[in-house]
């Protein structure tokens, strides 16, 4: 090579890594607000898959925005649902999915679930049945009773992928021979879903290992740089992720806790969940194949320890909470508690630790009622985590019944 050539080779070089290193760039995230209280469905959208009318302008706009981007893009948006907000890409599409996975950074033999707007859109677009006799033919009879009654809503069901033709992403799946999919009832979701005319797969959309986001301010603070936009619709009502039932294995299972309870599914299950068995996290070894394979991984972990205690009475957790506060040593604890501390104060709880010199203690209220500890328990987490950085949290355990076995899945 001669000295010009040489040159010319070099320049070229220089150039491809700039422009190569600006394709790993990081995106501008946009957030847009979205009045979910515009969006109307009418009473069998989730059904017929009409679509909705949206009155407010601006929501609108964000929302054919986003659609946009689902439909004809590999790219993923973040939207809120009523359990947690979801990072969406086309279920449809590998390369959606694999950007979630790189997005989240999350393990990939982790399936997602999809997201439909209506059973309409699940038999065309993964059955492709554009004509079924009956709408919920290509859904075993086990789930109708619960579907009828709980759809669209806070439960994901488990389908074969029998007859979806090749359909779905096997990203989507991870290549397994079941789907998992749910109707989210949040307005922005539904409508976000439905004007894309494609069914999402949306994991939570925060960074792997890290609590669910509950605001548009935690997607932010994950993904920022990330994923080109994210709908904000103000904070998730449920709080924790949908309920995962398996009705194709025999006994049915809850594979995973979640917004709709225990005591629901038995009583809207017509008899036919009476057997269902709770899928246990003990039994799951981390090289193993598990029916759920979210449950063997690390979740909901914010940067500081977290201690879990586990009351039976207030007396008892005041009790406890004293001695806990006594052995420690920390520079700054924050206590998760729905328990009125009995008149003592911050100044009392400060004076009880004698081992570490400079100490704070911060106290957030959980709220009292099961749907109000599950609906603060991820953004108290993140508050004492991200804002007021502290490095001990000290949350308080409920009785595993009604919400309170998805608020212990959690901790
Ligand atoms: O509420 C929710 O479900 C939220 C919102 C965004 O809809 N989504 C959510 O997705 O929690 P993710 O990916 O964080 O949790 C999906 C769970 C995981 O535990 C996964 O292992 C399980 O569902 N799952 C998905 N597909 C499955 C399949 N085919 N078989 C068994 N488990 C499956
Ligand atoms: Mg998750």
């Amino acid at each position: 090579m001669n000295i010009s050539k040489l040159i010319v080779h070099k320049l070229r070089r220089a150039l491809y890594s700039m422009t190569s290193s600006s394709s790993i760039q990081t995106l501008q995230t946009k957030i847009l607000k979205v009045d979910a209280s515009s969006i109307i469905f009418s009473t069998n959208s989730h059904i017929d898959g009409s679509l909705p009318t949206i009155t407010d302008i601006q929501s609108k706009n964000a929302l054919l925005e986003a659609a946009q981007i689902i439909r004809d893009t590999n790219e993923t948006v973040a939207f809120p649902t009523e359990t947690v907000y979801g990072l969406g890409g086309s279920a449809l599409n590998d390369q959606s999915v694999l950007n979630i996975y790189k997005a989240k950074n999350r393990p990939s033999d982790n399936p997602l679930i999809t997201h439909i707007s209506s059973i309409n859109q699940l038999n065309r677009k993964i059955f492709n049945d554009n004509s079924p006799s009956d709408p919920l033919e290509n859904i075993p009879k086990i789930y109708h009773p619960l579907i009828s009654k709980l759809w669209p809503g806070p439960l994901t069901i488990l389908l074969s992928t029998e007859n979806t033709h090749g359909s779905l992403s096997e990203r989507t799946t991870n290549f397994q021979s079941t789907f998992a999919v749910r109707i989210p009832s949040n307005p922005i979701a539904r409508a976000l879903i439905a004007l894309s005319d494609t069914p999402i797969a949306a994991p939570s959309a925060n960074t792997s290992t890290k609590p669910s986001p509950t605001l548009a301010s935690h997607v932010f603070h994950d993904l920022k740089g990330k994923i080109p936009l994210i709908l904000d619709g103000g904070p998730c009502n449920i709080g924790v992720e949908s309920t995962v039932l398996d009705g194709l294995s025999n006994p049915p299972m809850l594979l995973r806790p979640g917004g709709l309870t225990m005591e629901k599914i038995l009583k809207l299950g017509n008899g036919q969940w009476d057997n269902c068995k709770v899928e246990s996290k003990l039994n799951v070894k981390s090289n193993e194949v598990v029916r759920t394979p979210g449950m063997k991984y690390k979740h909901y972990s914010p940067n500081a320890k977290v201690v879990l205690l586990i009351p039976s009475s207030t007396n008892e957790y005041l009790a406890r909470l004293i001695d806990f506060i006594k052995m420690q040593t920390f520079n700054k604890l924050a206590i998760l508690t729905s328990y009125h501390l009995n008149g003592l104060s911050l100044d009392d709880l400060s004076q009880i630790n004698t081992n570490s010199k400079e100490h704070t203690i911060v106290i957030k209220s959980l709220g009292q009622t099961g749907e109000e500890i599950q609906a603060n328990l991820f953004a108290r987490l993140r508050e004492v985590d991200e804002d007021d950085k502290v490095d001990l949290i000290l949350v308080e355990g409920v009785t595993e019944n009604e919400e309170g076995l998805a608020i212990m899945n959690r901790l």
